[in-house]
This record gives structure tokens, sequence and C-alpha cells, in this order.
């Protein structure tokens, strides 16, 4: 990474270090594999091409990196997170299966290490939520982006009607957390329904988007809008 991350980067980035072992079981468990499918979405928003170069930021234990690999075929896709333990699953996974083109990188999502407009397509799962800089990591991915290419951003937001948001709670308390702590993990996972408070909703991504510099931006509500795809195009 190019300089140290700041205290509160660190404290997330040990979080991530410690969920590791159990990051993608809890993931199945938690969206009965519903997961997969939402990260497919955002893979085909991004709109990778064959042979074409691509990013995947946040990439954690890089399941969506891979079917961003499977899309370029003889292309090349790079995934980036800064979490060691996370990466180190995301190559054991990828020893597991068929070889794919991917090179991962331990860098943070606010420095990206990559000239400007060098990539043809990037995607974000569940990562804009924990940077520390949500307009500094749009305008990183900007700046990697050639024109005209996009990015299709996975996550989570508190829903705008009161009803959904009852039930995300509902879903974070009863299930999320507890199901968390007969893993050891509730502290870790106790973080996800304040990160939620913090974090805009469809309309003020977009609006964020634009404000970085994006050409265009549209939120994809999914999953009864509890969490979306922003997909900005440079
Ligand atoms: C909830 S996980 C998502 C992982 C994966 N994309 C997925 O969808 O399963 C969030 C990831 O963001 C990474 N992350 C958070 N802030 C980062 C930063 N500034 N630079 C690089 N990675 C970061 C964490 O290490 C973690 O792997």
């Amino acid at each position: 990474m190019n300089s140290a991350p700041t205290p509160i980067a660190q404290e997330i980035q040990s979080i991530f270090n410690r969920i590791a072992p159990e990051y993608d079981r809890l993931n199945d468990q938690l969206s009965l594999g519903l997961h997969r499918v939402w990260k497919q979405m955002a893979v085909n928003w991004s709109n990778p091409t064959p042979g074409s170069v691509c990013l995947d930021v946040c990439c954690g234990s890089g399941d969506l990196t891979q079917m961003l690999a499977r899309r370029v075929g003889s292309g090349q896709v790079y995934g980036l997170d800064f979490s060691a333990a996370l990466l180190a699953m995301a190559q054991q996974r990828a020893e597991r299966s068929l070889p794919l083109p991917i090179t991962w990188i331990e860098g943070d999502a606010l420095q990206l290490p990559f000239e400007p407009n060098f990539f043809d397509a990037a995607t974000m799962g569940y990562g804009l939520r924990n940077v520390t800089d949500i307009s500094q990591s749009l305008q990183e991915l900007l700046r990697v982006l050639k024109p005209g290419a996009k990015v299709a951003i996975l996550d989570f937001h508190r829903p705008p009607n009161p009803y959904l948001r009852a039930v995300q709670q509902w879903y974070l308390d009863t299930l999320v957390v507890p199901m968390a702590e007969g893993m050891g993990l509730k502290e870790e996972y106790a973080y996800i329904s304040p990160s939620l408070d913090r974090f805009p909703i469809g309309s003020e991504q977009v609006a964020l988007a634009y404000q970085a510099g994006f050409s265009s931006a549209v939120h994809y509500p999914i999953a009864a809008d509890m969490m979306g795809i922003l997909v900005a195009t440079k």
C-alpha cells in the first residue's frame, strides 16, 4: 500500500482480517446463497467484454473477481483489497478453480495503484460502505477507468420505506448478529448497523457519483430496496 491507512481504516482492516475464516460461510447462510446472484448482476452491469482489463475493488475473498474473470476470458482482472487474510482466501479459492486471468493486489481503494485510464470496467461488492472516504473512492475509480467505461457498485443501504427499514433492522438484530456471535464474531458484525446509518441511499449515491465527475450514474434498487447497484459511467 502507498501510505499507512488511517486509524479508522486500520480498525476496518483488522475487522475484515478477523472475519476472513468465516466470511464465505456467513455470506452464504445469511443471504441463502443470493449474494452470488446480486454479484452476477453487478458484473453484468459493469459491462465487461472478452479480452478486456477489469478491476474488482474491495474484492475480499474474490468470488465476484472470479465472475468478472470468467467474462473477460483472455483479458486480465485485478482483485484489490487491503485485508491480507481475505486476499489469501481469494488466492486459495482461485487455485481450486480452473485457471483464471486474475492478479491479486494488497492495496487501498482510496489510493489505487494503477495508471489513469487503465480499466475497461470495474466492480465493487459491499466495499463502498466500508471505505473511510466515499467521495475519494469514487474519484479513484473514475481516475483509473477509461473514458466511457463503467463501474458497478453493489451494496446494502437503508430502505427509504419505514416498514422495510424495520424488516432490515430485524434481520440484522435477529439473524445476522446472533449467527455471527455463534462464530465468535459478534462485535465484527454489529458494525453493519451503524455503517448503514452512515451510508448514502441510492439517490445520494447517484449525486456523489456526479460530484466525483462521472458523466452518468443510475442506482438500481434490488432485494426490496435493501440494497442496490450504482452504475456509473466515466
Ligand atoms: C464486506 S467485504 C466485501 C468483500 C467482497 N467484495 C464481497 O462482496 O464478498 C468489504 C471488503 O472491503 C475491504 N476494504 C474496506 N476498505 C478498504 C480499502 N480502503 N481498501 C481496500 N479494501 C478495503 C475489506 O477488507 C473487505 O474485504
